[in-house]
């Protein structure tokens, strides 16, 4: 049986068209391949009882904001890093009697219950739990999520598994929440469209966080050091890897990648959400939106409404009522196409290596708590790499768009292989940053090897 992947887009970039021709495994979306676990109640209490015990503490410091550190003194280090005002003051055991929305029996997660003056009621939560004061403007949750039922692909859930694990250590040194969430949310949002309901419940699960982070299952981050240059996106309310010239003048259906965004935890959001999923399955309108999707993207290779498409035409119709808020990033890999960056990563880690020769303080041993500083004396030493495509800095994430881990069912452009090999050097490549940090970091010095990985497993 086919069974569609939730959450894992299968959308190729503009550059994946020249690998060959763009063609998709075709959607198999069929809703009864994943289990409705009774409905939206479990799911709300998954997420409340993980929003209530969940003890991270948030630190966020902006990216390209870091301070410089003096290579003779690490101990500034932890001064600067500190003064972004946060965080472990936050209290996880207070809540005042005080009513506040989650008192109000009204309020329900689900997408088919409008919101309104969201915006008033976080503020007033927020005035009721003033530990979360401070830092509340840059706090992030990462939410990710992907289909409760065991994969098909024998190694999928192998896969999977590397995945998560990848993207809780990004959080754990940036300090930030993480969900992953494994139900669907609504019986007929499946596939691509059962994030927006993820990332909705989270928003109201955290109303502590400024900025909910949807990033798909199947993407990895290949960057550990690098933070969201949050700064640049103050005026924005949603924030998107993609080309305006593609959106705008092409029209593509792959001119953004709607598999990883950013959107700012405000009734903006919640208003977007609604007429974004509103084109979605789970509507009369469904079919018609599928045939607007299509004469709007001509490119598009499906009948299907789908959220990326959806998202395109929003910023093609409906600019001034949305667009405005919505940055598209194009600067840096705020997710990049796998098969685009796969084959650049020997030649990046050479050149870190290389660096990392050339000065004594990169190759200090150091506690990962406290490795923020020293990302910040890397940036000195990457001033001159650029960012993105054709740069030799580490691309932030990298995006196996196309490749299906758990269904297994990879666009036929290339093959299954090529797809977990491309994986595991990834993911490798991800952890071998973590080894960097930690005690043995030495082994690497003394084995010469170019994956501690393999040596670790000899
Ligand atoms: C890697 O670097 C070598 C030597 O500088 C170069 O010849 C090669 O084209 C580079 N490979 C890639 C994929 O950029």
């Amino acid at each position: 049986m086919k069974s569609p992947e939730i959450y894992q887009s299968q959308y190729p970039t503009p550059t994946a068209r020249s690998y060959g021709g763009g063609r998709r495994t075709p959607l198999s979306i069929v809703s009864d391949a994943f289990l409705f676990f009774s409905g939206a109640v479990a799911a709300l209490l998954l997420v409340w009882t993980f929003s209530t015990f969940s003890n991270h503490q948030p630190q966020p410091t902006s990216s390209f904001e870091t301070p410089i550190l003096d290579s003779k003194s690490p101990v500034s280090v932890v001064d600067n890093v500190g003064c972004a005002g946060t965080s472990n003051g936050v209290n996880l055991q207070y809540d005042p009697p005080d009513p506040n929305f989650y008192d109000d029996p009204s309020l329900s997660y689900t997408i088919e219950n409008p919101i309104k003056n969201w915006d008033e009621k976080r503020r007033e939560w927020l005035k009721l739990h003033p530990s979360f004061g401070p830092g509340s403007d840059e706090r992030v949750v990462m939410v990710s999520g992907s289909q409760s039922r065991p994969c098909s692909n024998p190694i999928g859930d192998h896969l999977l598994l590397r995945f998560f694990k990848n993207k809780v250590d990004y959080c754990r040194i940036h300090g930030y929440d993480i969900f992953y969430n494994n139900v669907l949310l609504h019986p007929q949002m499946h596939t691509f469209w059962a994030k927006i309901p993820a990332v909705r419940a989270a928003m109201l699960a955290h109303p502590e966080a400024e900025w909910i982070w949807w990033v798909d299952s199947d993407a990895a981050f290949t960057d550990m050091d690098f933070k969201l240059p949050l700064h640049r996106y103050k005026h924005h309310n949603f924030v998107v890897h993609g080309w305006p010239e593609l959106i705008y003048r092409k029209k593509s259906w792959t001119s953004l990648n709607a598999g990883v965004f950013l959107i700012r935890n405000s009734q903006w959001a919640l208003d977007f959400m609604d007429v974004w999923s509103g084109m979605g399955p789970q509507t009369p309108n469904y079919a018609k939106w599928g045939e607007i999707l299509r004469e709007t993207c001509k490119d598009k290779s499906f009948p299907e409404s789908d959220d990326q498409t959806g998202l395109v035409y929003l910023l093609l119709k409906e600019k001034e009522k949305w667009g405005n808020k919505i940055y598209v990033e194009g600067e840096y890999y705020f997710e990049g196409y796998w098969l685009e960056i796969v084959e650049t990563l020997t030649n990046i880690t050479a050149k870190y290596d290389g660096v990392e020769r050339g000065e004594r303080m990169l190759r200090r041993r150091h506690a990962e708590k406290v490795s923020q500083g020293y990302s910040a004396l890397w940036e000195h030493f990457l001033k001159d790499a650029g960012y993105g495509k054709f740069s030799w800095r580490r691309p932030f994430i990298t995006h196996f768009t196309g490749c299906q881990p758990c269904s297994g069912q990879h666009n036929q452009m290339y093959s299954g292989q090529s797809c977990w090999d491309a994986m595991q050097k990834v993911l490798n490549f991800a952890d071998n940053q973590l080894d960097r940090i930690s005690t043995i970091f030495e082994w690497k010095l003394l084995y010469k090897e170019k994956s501690k990985r393999r040596i670790l497993s000899v």
